[in-house]
């Protein structure tokens, strides 16, 4: 079940890393490419959010919550994702701007993108480092077991197999265009 959700972020810290290599290229003078940006946008909030932030919410921290002493950590945890969710829809915003010609625009382009990257590179390191193991530890071993079932039933289902493919073909694509070797 961990191991799943450790794996999903592996591809995110890919997106992440692109973020920044975008933002840098962007502050050394580049133009921003619209298109592309829009695509690592549509994976944030398809790949990122629906599909990975989806399991942490609905299942892992639904159930770690039932226990009192994770209950701050998992708040903790829902408030990141909704911060993430606000600054890529100002980064949305941002990018539908400077299509219309708006050349400052750029600023926000890179404070939002940054924003994002720092916010999420955290909490993934969060995730991987306490949370997800004090989850572990609080959800009793029946509903752990039941939860792991439910996962392994999202991974084979056709249209999360379909969702899979096409967002790990855009990492793929980054990761050469970038060299970024993670
Ligand atoms: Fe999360
Ligand atoms: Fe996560």
């Amino acid at each position: 079940m961990i191991d799943i959700l450790v794996n999903e972020h592996k591809n995110i810290k890919v997106i992440l890393s692109s973020v920044e290599h975008i933002s840098r290229e962007i502050a050394n003078g580049g133009e921003v490419d619209v298109e592309l940006y829009r695509r690592i946008i549509d994976f944030i909030r398809n790949y990122a959010d629906k599909y990975h932030h989806r399991k942490e919410e609905k299942y892992l921290f639904n159930e770690m919550a039932k226990d009192s002493n994770a209950e701050g950590p998992v708040q903790g945890m829902l408030l990141e994702h909704d911060m993430g969710r606000k600054y890529i829809k100002h980064l949305e915003l941002a990018l539908n701007d400077y299509e219309k010609g708006n050349k400052d625009a750029k600023v926000r382009i890179i404070a939002y993108g940054i924003a994002y990257k720092d916010l999420l590179a955290d909490h993934i390191f969060k995730e991987d480092n306490v949370i997800y193991r004090f989850a572990l530890r609080v959800i009793p071993e029946d509903v752990a077991k039941g939860l792991e079932k439910e996962f392994v039933n999202i991974e084979n289902d056709e249209d999360n197999k379909a969702i899979r493919e096409k967002y790990v073909s855009l990492v793929n694509e980054l990761k050469d265009r970038f060299n970024i070797s993670e």
